[in-house]
Order: structure tokens, then sequence, then C-alpha cells
């Protein structure tokens, strides 16, 4: 019997190696998922625990390092690659470094079983587009689906196979600097934006060689952090938890996201790389998702410093019990896992389970049939960076410019005015545009606003430049610039008067202030969100000799800028809007483009208020304006000074005749929502029109509003359309007192309208 299963494996082995032998291109494989589940049955049979373990280990590959040093020498990495201990790694780039180090992984290990390799690809590779929570800001799924399929094409062509992103962590809290890399505070606008980034990455078959794996990242609650401290402790509740922080993820494991990606935060007392009932229970039992989870950079090894596990083998038996099936740089997996099996610690079907879960990936990308297949120097050649991607990342970043404000329609400017001031530290900044994560975006490579307004208005304009004060005491460290801290409040002053003469002689001043790329992103939390450094007195100086002051806000985060609200007529969001920056911006400023955007986020009128969020729920006080017990603040309005989905065009619009087709339905019923929206101004424009719902009373507290549906149309002057939403079962339902997702019978509100304190107003009931 013994010899009979030895030759049965030698022969499956036999057919395995043809299999990997034929691997550049005619092979026997195909991607239809039934026999991807047998060829992943059938290489899993051949496989040793210490291949196994192999495969849920992932390696940074050195040069270009997003979190602490790596423990492993270079020397030690290549050596386990050849005998296949590594499944995967990250920060391995260009065709020629990928090829190596899948050739590494072909030529020598036992199985042959190709490398996935990872990348950060947030917003574009090297083509950059808005940071995503700009992008949020234009509300416009189709091009925020094609900035995806832009940013897979570039990558793949520069070999990498899967992006760590969509993050779809919903954050509610200025100062957290990673909020720049999510889409704002709203759960269903997170989904809706989560997948279409997945169907962009992924498209319908992710064996093409422009598709690459993507992310769902961070599972779950990190945009959460206390005071809004990066990797900081997360207290939310069970409901919670289930109503404002998984329905994106949920939305992305429906959607068929390849991977998730854990979190280094801590769940009421459980950190999430080590939390069972989230990466198990829910998502793999509950939503039936077939892809694996990798840890965060380190993130089983933090559990350690948690307090949650005593050392190392501790941390990875917590963790692959709990469901993290690939470790990102934390060496626990690779050191202990086939002990931990060995002991019975860890179940060796768990194991199985997690490299299934991996080759299954590996399969649907089409690495067994050519591990090289994104290694194509041609298309690295003519793929990234082409002028065609440069002309789409214009035209994203102008539909996510936000116009804040606009008083007496300064603008926009008139291409002929005769002369502009174009002042401040961000004006002729070609760096910052690009935000942080800026993957292959080359430094000082974007288009900066002075650059655009040059590019522009008529030859007879005269333009002066002055900067007028900078931000940063020092250049943006080199090399590993990206966990450097910043040097920020340069207190020098003496620009200011050279800018004010500018001012005072110019007839419209465009002041570019904000935030530099590295003032947000990851470990880029902040207590202050005013303007840093003497952009304020800069400001003020400027407004003093000239009224006419357009300020080009650049910001990875909402900010206080209640001063300028109160003060400058006219006021544009522009967030870090990437490669074309300057020109989108020129867009807007002169008319070419009538601004679209909506906030993403609420913009407060002081960080005292954060978080800041228009979905809150109503409290036991939350209105009586004569005595001071009711919930508010003394000193502050307690709403926003721009809320969520506030954003105004060059145009107007107006709403009416809100009409519903019932007055009551069942729990699974349906009603037909519609809305005429007019532009009643003078130039055709776009307009987000959006539902909300209130759920009066619950077995839990309900948020006052929730957003519930929204679509983008644009209407030319005098145009009226009729916009038509559906409220069913899923935009009613919620998770309940009983744990589940129900619908419960009782009173709903809904407005419609273009933000989130909308004001027309309907009422309905849902009568079991
Ligand atoms: C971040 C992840 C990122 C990973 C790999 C971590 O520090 O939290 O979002 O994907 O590094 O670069």
């Amino acid at each position: 019997m013994k010899l009979i299963c030895q030759k049965l494996i030698l022969v499956l082995s036999f057919i395995f190696f043809c299999y990997c032998q034929n691997a550049k291109g005619q092979t026997i494989s195909n991607n239809a998922d039934n026999q991807i589940e047998q060829k992943v049955d059938s290489v899993l049979a051949l496989m040793t625990l210490k291949e196994k373990v192999g495969q849920m280990n992932q390696y940074n590959g050195s040069w270009d390092v997003t979190g602490p040093a790596s423990e492993v020498s270079d020397k030690v990495k290549l050596e386990k690659l050849k005998n296949g201990e590594v499944g995967s790694m990250l920060n391995v780039l260009s065709v020629k470094a990928t090829r190596e180090a899948q050739k590494l992984v072909m030529e020598n290990s036992r199985l042959k079983i190709p490398l996935i390799i990872g990348y950060d690809v947030i917003h574009g590779y090297k083509t950059i587009f808005p940071i995503p929570l700009g992008e949020s800001a234009s509300w416009d799924l189709d091009i925020i689906k094609k900035t995806a399929i832009i940013a897979a094409s570039e990558a793949s062509a520069a070999g990498v196979h899967w992006t760590f992103s969509p993050m779809l962590d919903v954050s509610r809290d200025a100062r957290w600097g990673r909020i720049m890399e999510g889409s704002g505070e709203d759960p269903y606008l997170t989904s809706k934006i989560g997948v279409a980034k997945i169907q962009g990455y992924q498209g319908d078959d992710l064996s093409k060689n422009n598709t690459i794996a993507a992310c769902a990242k961070h599972f779950a609650g990190y945009g959460f952090a206390e005071a809004g401290r990066d990797y900081n402790t997360v207290n939310i509740g069970e409901h919670e938890l289930h109503n404002a922080i998984l329905p994106p993820f949920k939305a992305a494991a429906q959607a068929g996201v390849a991977t998730f990606m854990n979190s280094f935060n801590e769940l009421d007392g459980i950190p999430a790389t080590g939390h069972k009932i989230l990466q198990r229970e829910i998502l793999k039992e509950g939503w039936k998702w077939d892809g694996f989870i990798v840890s965060d950079w380190g993130s089983i090894g933090e559990m350690i410093a948690h307090g949650y596990a005593k050392d190392k083998k501790h941390a990875a038996e917590i963790a692959a019990n709990a469901g993290s099936d690939m470790d990102m740089e934390s060496y626990a997996y690779e050191g202990y896992l086939e002990e931990l099996v060995k002991e019975g610690k860890v179940d060796l079907a768990l194991i199985n389970d997690a490299v299934k879960r991996i080759l299954r990936i590996k399969f649907k990308l089409g690495l067994f049939d050519d591990p090289y297949k994104y290694c194509n120097e041609e298309r690295e050649k003519t793929e990234i960076y082409t002028e065609e991607n440069q002309g789409f990342s214009r035209e994203v970043a102008k539909k996510s410019i936000v116009l804040l404000k606009n008083e007496n329609n300064i603008l926009p400017l008139n291409k002929d005015v005769k002369s502009i001031a174009v002042i401040g530290p961000l004006a002729d900044d070609k760096d910052t545009p690009l935000g942080n994560w800026r993957a292959k975006g080359e430094t000082n490579s974007a288009v900066s606003v002075l650059e655009g307004i040059k590019n522009a208005v008529s030859p007879t304009t005269k333009i002066t430049y002055q900067e007028g004060v900078r931000i940063l005491t020092e250049e943006y460290p080199k090399g590993r610039g990206f966990l450097m801290p910043l040097n920020f409040s340069h207190d020098d002053i003496s620009g200011i008067p050279a800018a004010v003469n500018a001012a005072v002689n110019a007839d419209v001043v465009v002041l570019v202030i904000g935030e530099v790329a590295l003032q947000t992103g990851e470990g880029r939390s902040q207590t202050n969100i005013k303007l840093v450094g003497k952009q304020q007195e800069l400001l003020e100086a400027v407004y003093k000799v000239n009224k006419n002051v357009v300020i080009v806000l650049m910001n990875g985060r909402p900010m206080d800028i209640t001063w300028a609200a109160n003060n400058i007529p006219s006021i544009l969001e522009c967030w870090h809007l990437g490669s074309q920056s300057g020109n989108a911006i020129t867009d807007v400023l002169f008319g070419d483009y009538n601004p679209s955007g909506k906030l993403p986020v609420s913009f407060p009128y002081n960080v005292g208020q954060e978080p800041l969020y228009y979905n809150q729920k109503m409290t036991g006080r939350p209105y009586n304006e004569t005595h001071v017990t009711f919930s508010a603040y003394r000193d502050a309005p307690k709403t926003a000074l721009y809320p969520f989905g506030y954003g105004l065009s060059y145009t107007t619009f107006v709403y009416n005749n809100l009409t519903i087709d019932k007055n009551e339905i069942s729990p699974d019923g349906e009603i037909k929502v519609s809305v005429d929206v007019t532009n009643t101004g003078k130039r055709d424009g776009e307009e987000v029109v959006q539902l909300y719902i209130r759920d009066l009373v619950g077995s839990l507290t309900r948020p006052i509003k929730e957003l519930k549906g929204f679509e983008k149309i644009m209407l030319k002057v005098g145009e009226t359309k009729t916009v038509n939403f559906t409220i069913n079962e899923e935009s009613l339902q919620f998770y309940t007192i009983n744990k589940i997702w129900e619908v419960e019978p009782g009173d709903f509100e809904l407005w419609v309208g273009g933000n989130s304190s909308a004001t027309l107003k309907a009422a309905f009931k849902v009568v079991d």
C-alpha cells in the first residue's frame, strides 16, 4: 500500500512538473473556476508542510520599505526564494526585477510555484491621479473605475501582479493622516467607490495581462483610531462595526476582490490580525469569500507590543488560527508555523485552507500558466506614463475639485485678465500635488498651478509669482522619506512683503496654500488642522491689500479654514490632484470646466469637533437653544463648516417635485422616488443628486440621515431632468438588535438634494 501511494505521488508530481515546465504559454491549464479548484487541490497534495508555510510567507524587496526595516538579510531571502519558502514579495518593481525574483523560484524550487508580487498602487503607478479622498469627491464611478484600469495597466506593465488597494476604511476624523487614502466618512459612498476600484483593477478576467489583483484594506476599524492617532486603539460596539465599518468590505467581498489585508489596530481588545470573528466567522464563513488575507506590515509580530501575544511564536499561533493567511514582514510564520502544527497548536487543515486560498488567486491570475506574463519589456516601455494616461489624469483631477465658496462670482476668471498674482508656498510646487503613496510618480513631476496658469492665459496677461512663505523648514528627506518626520512651521516671514506687493498691483490673486504631500498618509496624524507655518499670516496680509483673492487649497484631509471661509470670496478645494494638477486647476479657474465635485467628508469649524460626520446619532438632547444642557458646543456650532456632499458650481440647480410612488411598503417592497432638477444658471453644469433616508425609531438608535443613492447628471442651461431612485430592502435594512441585517417596520423620512443638509423631504412607512 505504502509503495502504491509513493508511486501515485511520483506520477502526480510528474504531471505537475510537466505542467510547470510548460509554463510559458501553451499549457494544459485554463482558468475556469471549477478546474482551478482541482488544480489547487492537486498542487496542495504535493506540498510538504515547509512548502505550505512558504506560500504563507511574504518578503519585502528591501529597497522600498514602507514599514520598520526587514529583519532578514537579502542573502537569506534569496536562499529562501530558491527553496520555495516564499509565496509572495512586495515592493519588487520593474520587468527586470520581477523577472529575476520569479526566476529564482521557477528555476530552483522543487514545485515551482510562482510568486505573487504586490505593491502599493494607491492612486496610480507612474501616472498619478488624485489621492483617493480627492478622487472620491468626483462621485463619478466611471472615472474612478477608469483610473484603476489605467493604474492596473501601468503596474502590470512593470511586472506587478497585485495592488494593496482600495483602502475601504471609513474615517470620520480629519486628524487621522490616512484619511487621504480612503473615500471619506460614508459607508455607502465608500462601498460604491470600492467596488468601482476593484472592477477597474481586476476587470472581468484576472488572467489578462493588464489586470491585477486588488486588496480590500484594512480589515477592520483602522479609520476609527481613537483621537485620530494612527495605529491607536479602536473602541467600537458590535452594531456600529457592522453598520458603519463593515459594509464597504462586504461589498468588496461580494464584488470578488481577490485579497484582503487586515489592520494594525485592536478592536475592543482584540488586534484585528488575531481577530477570529472578523476574519473567519464574518469574512470567510459569513460572506463566503474565498480569497486570501495578507497581514499588514509586521502586524502579526505587533501583537506582542499590543500585549496580546507573549512572543512571536504565540503571535503566529494566534494569527494563523484567526485566519490571517499570509505574513507580511513579521517572519512569524516562517519561524514557527511548522513547529506549531507539529505541536498541534495550529490545525493542518487551517494551513491547507490558507494555502489553497493563496494558490487559487495565483491560478486566477494565470501565473501558473505563465509566471512571467507581466514581464514584457515592450509594454513597460510603451504603456506607462503615456500621453493618453496623462490626459485622463487631467480629466479626473478637474472633476475632483470642489468649489467651496464663490462670492460675487469672482470665479471663473477671464483669460484676458490684465494681471494675476500667483502667490503661496504651493503655487509653483511640482511635488505636493503627487500626494502621499505616489508609487513610482517621479519627484517634482506634477504640473504646478503656476505652470498651468501660464499655459492658459492670454499672452497679454501679466503674471507675477511670489512664494511668500514656506511650509517645510528643509527639503524632503531623501531615500526612505516616507518614514521620516517632517519639520513644519517655517517661521520665516521675510517673503511676505514681496507677496503683498505683487498682490497690490494685481487684478486678482490666486493664493495656493494648504498641506505638503507628506503631511497626510501613514503615520501622519496631526492635532492641528489649520494652515501650518506662516501661511495664515500670508493670507491675511494679502487679503488686506487685495480683496479679489481665490484660495486654491491643496490638502489630504479636511482642514480648519474657518477664517478663510468668513473672509475670502472664493475657495477651491484641490486636494493633491496628481500629475496634471496645475492644468486641471486652471481648467476650473478659467471656466473651461465647471466644477462638479462634492465633499466626501465634512469640514469642521475647528479641530475640537472631530470626529465630525453628517450621519451622527440624534442623542437624547439634540436641540434646545434656550439653555445649555443640550448636545452642543459653547464655542462653536455642532454642524460642519462645509457638510458632507457639499460643493458649488458656476451655475445653480433647483430641486422640485419630489414624489414617491407609495406611502407604505412591506419590508421587502420598493418605493420609486423621483425629483426634477433644473439648471437655473448661465452655464451648463453637472450636479450630484443625493438621496438620504432616516429610520425614525429602531431597535437600535439610528443615524440622523444616511446616504442611500446618488446620481451625477449633466444639465444644459435651462434644462430640467427627472432623476429616479429606488428605495428597497437593501436601502432600509441595518444590523439590528437581533444581530442580523433586516428591515424594521416603522416610519421613515427621505431627503433629496445637492448635499447632506438637503431639506426637500418626503415620508413613508414600512409595515409588516
Ligand atoms: C500599510 C499598508 C501597506 C503596507 C505595504 C503598511 O504600512 O499600512 O496599507 O499596504 O504597509 O506597504
